[in-house]
């Protein structure tokens, strides 16, 4: 049982053999929280800690107290979990233990995504009741460990049982107390085209946080932060994990007082929130997904990759290889007609490609980014025989057919604007901010909501169409719904969430069969929220190669592979400038899911043919690059950054595919080496490099070599010859495909 409670000592111990997760009701009631950390003894006792000499529990005013669930008003002055406005306007907060219960599996939050269980034995949930009677709240902590895996969800759910109503003005989903303060918070930060850069300081007295105030997730901050140790690095050392399921406006805060003791809190940005509390109506907050590694950053990435491709990710496509697009947005933009798509798409095909990619511009009156969001049926000029004639005619030849729309917007410019201008979000006295000619429609509102799932099943039931890119490109201005009244407007932003989880809901109901792929100006609500409508989101606009290395390797700090969406584009890059090698490219883009987002008619017989080698390489290991235990073995983000390394390694270990990518050419290199990392030490690999070359290193690493010398003496990835290093230029690639020769238990080296 991963879930005991000691009557005596009234301790909880969650545990696997991976972490202990310990909390005890104090004697004053309240619940405190003793230890997050690697896996405790099933048998022990953890009731004393709570004496006072470890996390200090002895009194309430100032001193580190480390609690579950910390409140305000009461005597612990450092950041609180929960605030709540009480009839009278006070905020003191004071929940004491009421109840528990246990029960296998877990249980879903309404209206909110969550990871899940496929069998009651796959994890075990304690729901802890707390109750202040006060304010007549009763408050439902929901902690679900999961059997095997280092994780443990928390969520509250929140019940006003008085007569009278609150106003929730802060409901973390979960709050840590760590006993000091000797960690490096680690997050992912950047702006758009340079999402999700790794970045790290050293924890100070005082607060330190990141945040979204935008209405979603953001292309700035992402809701995730690791702290580690100074010292661990990807293999080993203590690191913690805080990931949000949500896509709107977050907080992610670490407070260090002047005990030198930790706090974290995770959740719904309490700045500009509120909600109010009707007498018996409920509140829920989004999941939280805590981890613990003592075997560094990589275990705790393994953790996360498989949890949210596995049991957050769902539908038909969790588990289905996904088709390799071509989308025409950065070959035509919005100048297209049918018969050039379906040139496009007809060179696409010849070339291996499986789905074809409609992006923006094919409704309304759309030729630029001016007009037209909302009027969701067909550009005629564009597209005469509509979305359902060109999807057809791209089906036929032999290519699946997709779609971007990008419902949550209207433009001023649009039908629906004419019809429905009190939809745009935004304050009747005040004029709209701009931001790319579009305007943020109202999602709180359920007409709004179900006019979009009325149109947009439409589109979907009417075209033979397999793929939908939901894009989202502005965030919110002047946030107001005249649909709530005055003390309801600080509930705005969530509901708005609430209503875009709701369309996502009802449509990948509608339409089981089709893969949705997030997107918000590239990746600006790349988040655990939308994983399970969309298991795939577009990771950056940012198609520059040299550029993607950091993107992808700070994505993949949390998210896995099968997640991140990834296109070879034409060069000069679009967004940067920059001319890389097609190889390199494509060397990048394979470790995501592959696509394409060029004119492959611009392409000369040789740039055609190394695509048409491209995608069939790809697709001959794509579970591998999919689905594979993606192992960083070298970041951009240390050193001078010139060089990225990363793998994949299947389950058993047997195949692995090694990237190795070098931005500047350096003159007069020494032989240098990269040590690999899971594989099969017993056993031994064909080693073959791409793209084939006759060079140094090529030689040198082609044939069989044991797992153990690949890790331990590790792969050549630069020569001392000079011919090598004049000829190879900047913004180099290469792969090392890894194949086991035999069953590692009968390897005879
Ligand atoms: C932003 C997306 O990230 C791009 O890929 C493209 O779909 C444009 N929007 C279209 O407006």
């Amino acid at each position: 049982m991963p879930i005991s409670y000691d009557d005596t000592s009234r301790t909880f111990h969650l545990r696997n053999e991976k972490i202990s997760y310990v909390m005890r009701v104090l004697e004053n009631g309240t619940l405190g929280h003793l230890y997050f950390g690697g896996s405790l003894a099933e048998s022990g006792s953890y009731g004393h800690l709570s004496g006072g000499e470890y996390l200090g529990l002895s009194n309430r005013l100032g001193e580190p107290i480390a609690l579950e669930y910390p409140t305000p008003g009461i005597g612990d002055f450092r950041v609180p979990g929960l605030i709540v406005e009480q009839p009278d306007g006070s905020t003191a907060l004071d929940p004491r233990f009421v109840s528990h219960r246990v029960f296998g599996g877990k249980s879903a939050i309404p209206g909110l995504p969550s990871t899940y269980v496929q069998g009651y034995e796959e994890a075990e949930t304690l729901e802890i009741l707390l109750v202040d009677t006060p304010a007549n709240l009763e408050i439902r902590v929901f902690f679900a460990i999961y059997a095997d895996r280092p994780v443990v969800t928390r969520s509250v759910r929140f019940r006003n049982v008085g007569s009278d109503a609150v106003q929730i003005r802060c409901a973390m989903s979960a709050t840590l107390d760590l006993p000091d303060s000797d960690w490096e918070m680690l997050h992912l930060s950047g702006a758009w085209a340079r999402e999700r850069h790794v970045r790290t300081r050293r924890l100070e007295a005082g607060s330190q946080a990141i945040g979204s105030l935008r209405g979603a997730s953001g292309h700035q901050h992402n809701p995730f932060l690791i702290l580690k140790r100074a010292q661990t690095t990807e293999e080993s050392g203590e690191a913690y994990g805080l990931s949000l399921v949500y896509s709107g406006n977050f907080l992610a805060e670490v407070e260090v007082d002047e005990f030198e003791t930790t706090r974290l809190r995770i959740g719904i940005n309490p700045e500009g929130f509120s909600w109010q509390l009707d007498p018996s109506a409920e509140f829920c907050t989004p999941e939280a997904v805590l981890t613990y590694s003592e075997s560094g950053i990589g275990t705790l990435s393994d953790a996360y990759h498989s949890l949210y491709r596995d049991r957050l990710a769902r539908g038909v496509w969790r588990d289905a290889p996904r088709p390799i697009v071509i989308n025409n947005w950065e070959a035509t933009y919005f100048d297209f007609d049918d018969a050039r798509l379906v040139e496009i798409a007809t060179a696409a095909r010849d070339l291996g490609v499986e789905m074809f990619v409609l992006d923006d511009g094919w409704f309304g009156q759309r030729d630029s980014d001016a007009t037209s969001l909302g009027d969701w049926t067909a550009n005629k000029a564009k597209l005469p025989s509509g979305v359902e004639g060109v999807a057809r005619r791209i089906e036929a030849l032999g290519l699946r057919f997709g779609i971007w729309i990008e419902p949550e917007m209207v433009s001023q410019r649009s039908q629906l604007f004419a019809d429905h201008a009190d939809w745009a979000v935004g304050v009747p006295s005040r004029p709209h901010t701009e931001g790319r000619n579009q305007l943020v429609l109202d999602m709180s509102r359920r007409e709004v909501v179900d006019h979009l799932f009325g149109v947009l099943s439409d589109l979907l039931g009417r075209a033979p169409i397999s793929y939908v890119k939901w894009d989202m490109n502005r965030n919110i201005t002047e946030p107001f719904s005249p649909s709530l009244p005055a003390r309801r407007q600080g509930e705005f932003f969530h509901r708005y969430i609430l209503g875009t989880y709701d369309l996502y809901e009802r449509l990948t109901r509608a339409f089981p069969q089709v893969l949705f792929e997030s997107c918000a100006g590239g990746g600006g609500r790349f988040d655990p929220g939308l994983l399970p409508f969309a298991p795939q989101a577009w990771t950056s606009d940012d198609t520059d190669a040299v550029e993607r290395l950091k993107i992808q390797w700070g994505t993949s700090l949390c998210y896995p592979v099968s997640s991140m969406a990834a296109h070879v584009s034409a060069v000069p890059n679009h967004q940067t400038g920059r001319t890389t090698p097609l190889a390199t490219r494509a060397a990048v883009a394979f470790f995501g899911v592959l696509g394409y987002e060029l004119d492959p008619g611009a392409l000369n017989d040789e740039e055609r043919k190394a695509v048409a080698d491209q995608i069939s390489y790809y697709k001959a290991r794509r579970e591998l690059f999919q689905r594979g235990r993606l192992v960083r073995l070298r970041s951009p983000f240390e050193g001078d950054g010139n060089e990225t390394a990363w793998m994949t390694v299947s389950d058993d270990s047997r195949r692995a595919v090694v990237g190795h990518y070098r931005v500047l050419n350096r003159p007069h290199r020494g032989p240098a080496r990269l040590r690999l990392r899971g594989l099969d030490a017993k056993a031994t690999y064909r080693v073959s490099v791409w793209p084939t070359g006759d060079d140094r290193v090529s030689k040198a690493n082609t044939g069989i070599r044991g797992g153990d010398e690949l890790m331990r003496i590790g792969l050549l990835i630069a020569s001392d010859d000079p011919l090598d290093s004049r000829l190879a230029g900047d913004f180099t690639a290469r792969l090392f495909d890894l194949v086991a020769e035999e069953p590692a238990s009968q390897s005879s080296r």
